[in-house]
């Protein structure tokens, strides 16, 4: 039986459509936008530039040398035709008219128990010669945006170790704060110390455009090999490029995200986070952004929350972050752009002055300046009211620190700063603390109380000052488990 031919044509119609659907499925299979190859034409600094490449923002190109071989850089913008790119690696041998390849890949993260113990540099590469990474997993740069209302509350307190915060500055678990000063006040001691005392499953250390010297300082004393055990450093110091110092930054996070929502409690520590932001700004500066604030270009105000927003608690079933970022306040000068805005994003600053460290005491915390913001859904009204009346009195003689260190105050005129002179010493020696020393938060709040329930020597009756704080009225829930006992007053 022979076929119509109308019978024929159909079958091949079917034939044909059936062979371009699975054309169709494999094209979709690849990218889109086929990545295309092009040319070197201009390095002016650290960007590059390139004709007749496609391929998208934050994608991965090589770019060949002289010598024939490929230096690794991300495409960080265009215009017209040109893409921009900024190397990841070292910038030499470039030619003009060198091939610029598209890989069409984009940052990847390893993640896993494997990273425990190791450093890496901000492309996740381990830096400290121990093999390869024993990990299996990879995961994208950016991470998931968890939903504001899923997010877990700050309900907990954290002990960091360090008696001031404990005690004054309380830090809840999945709090994010700032550590400002100036250079040289001692932010990296500070961080250091509360890395080795923090209770937490994961540490994850960003060292993010400081000193090459302290990389090793800090895995191999600050952190020690008990301390690495449950650690992962990711070191990008001040000569990386900008691209990997801001790829750093963006790593750390991304692998402390990905330990929390395995439901771990997290400390993320992060020296510095105006690093980062000058990172960002060299970056958005060099492909044309105008400055705007003190020479920072906008996108700097748009990545520091991006950047901080992400650690934190978890939402239900997952863990946290807490995490530390310092600030470096440039010239001492508290209303620096970056400062100023870190400021309006974390949960609370810790302030270091340079005035208390230049006086011998260290750490040198200005609890008239600092502010821990979660601190009052965390503590119990005891608290709350010792740290009240040592704050006045703190306030009180730092206020006339002046007049009495040049002998300009006589005692008997001011009751209230009376007291405050007198128990001056006892306040200075519970603000010192000893790189090495440990102090719990049942000791800090013991010690608080101890120093405030005895009367200091030399003070009037009439002070004003409230010298006992007042019984704890029945504090609820979370708040009324806590106890603790008073050297001097229970
Ligand atoms: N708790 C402490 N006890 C004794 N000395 C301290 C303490 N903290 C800091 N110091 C002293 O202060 C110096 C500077 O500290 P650190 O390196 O932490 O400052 P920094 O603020 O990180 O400086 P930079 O901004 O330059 O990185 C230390 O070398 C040390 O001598
Ligand atoms: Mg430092």
């Amino acid at each position: 039986m022979s076929l119509s031919p109308e019978t024929i044509k159909q079958h091949r119609r079917e034939r044909l459509q059936e062979r371009l659907g699975r054309y169709r499925q494999r094209l979709d299979r690849h990218e889109s936008q086929p990545l295309v190859e092009g040319v070197l034409r201009r390095v002016v600094g650290l960007t590059i530039e390139a004709v007749g490449c496609r391929a998208p923002v934050g994608s991965h190109c090589r770019v060949e040398t002289a010598d024939g071989g490929f230096i690794d850089a991300e495409v960080v913008g265009f215009s017209g035709d040109s893409i921009y790119l900024m190397p990841t690696g070292e910038l030499a041998g470039l030619v003009p008219n060198a091939r610029v390849i598209p890989t069409g890949k984009t940052s990847r993260v390893p993640v896993g128990d494997g990273l425990l113990g190791r450093v890496l540099d901000g492309t996740g590469r381990p830096l400290d010669g121990a093999g390869p990474l024993q990990t299996g997993e990879e995961v994208s740069m950016t991470g998931r945006l968890i939903n504001p209302l899923a997010r877990q509350p700050i309900d907990e307190p954290l002990d960091v170790g360090i008696r001031t915060i404990n005690s004054l500055l309380t830090v809840g678990r999945g709090q994010r704060m700032g550590l400002f000063a100036g250079s040289g006040v001692g932010k990296s001691v500070l961080l250091g110390m509360m890395t080795r005392f923090t209770e937490a499953d994961v540490i994850v250390v960003g060292l993010i455009g400081e000193r090459g010297r302290e990389v090793n300082e800090f895995v191999q004393e600050t952190l020690g090999a008990e301390g690495m055990r449950r650690a992962v450093v990711v070191a990008t110091p001040a000569d990386n490029p900008p691209l990997m110092r801001l790829q750093g930054a963006w790593l750390s996070t991304r692998i402390a995200e990905h330990f929390r929502d395995q439901g771990r409690k997290v400390l993320l520590l992060m020296d510095s986070l105006t690093r980062f932001a000058q990172a960002q700004r060299e970056v958005a500066l060099s492909i044309g952004e105008p400055p705007a604030t003190k020479g920072y270009p906008p996108s700097v105000f748009a990545k520091l929350p991006q950047l901080v927003e992400r650690a934190g608690n978890g939402d239900q079933g997952q863990g946290s972050i807490t995490a530390f970022y310092t600030v470096l306040v440039e010239g001492d000068d508290q209303n620096d752009p970056v400062a100023d805005s870190a400021r309006a994003i974390l949960d609370g600053h810790v302030v270091l002055s340079r005035q208390i460290a230049e006086s011998g005491l260290f750490p040198a915390i200005d609890v008239e300046a600092s502010v821990s913001r979660a601190m009052t859904g965390i503590t119990d009204e005891e608290q709350q009211d010792l740290v009240k009346r040592f704050r006045q009195l703190y306030s009180l003689y730092r206020q006339n620190q002046d007049l009495i260190s040049v002998g300009a105050y006589r005692r008997g005129s001011d009751p209230r700063l009376d007291e405050a002179v007198a128990y001056w010493p006892r306040i200075q020696q519970f603000l010192r603390q000893g790189m090495n020393e440990r102090v719990s938060f049942e000791g800090s709040l013991s010690e608080l109380q101890g120093l405030l329930r005895q009367p200091a020597e030399g003070a009037t009756r009439q002070s004003g000052i409230r010298r006992d704080a007042e019984p704890a009225p029945a504090a609820s829930g979370q708040q009324a488990k806590r106890a603790y006992t008073g050297a001097g007053g229970q």
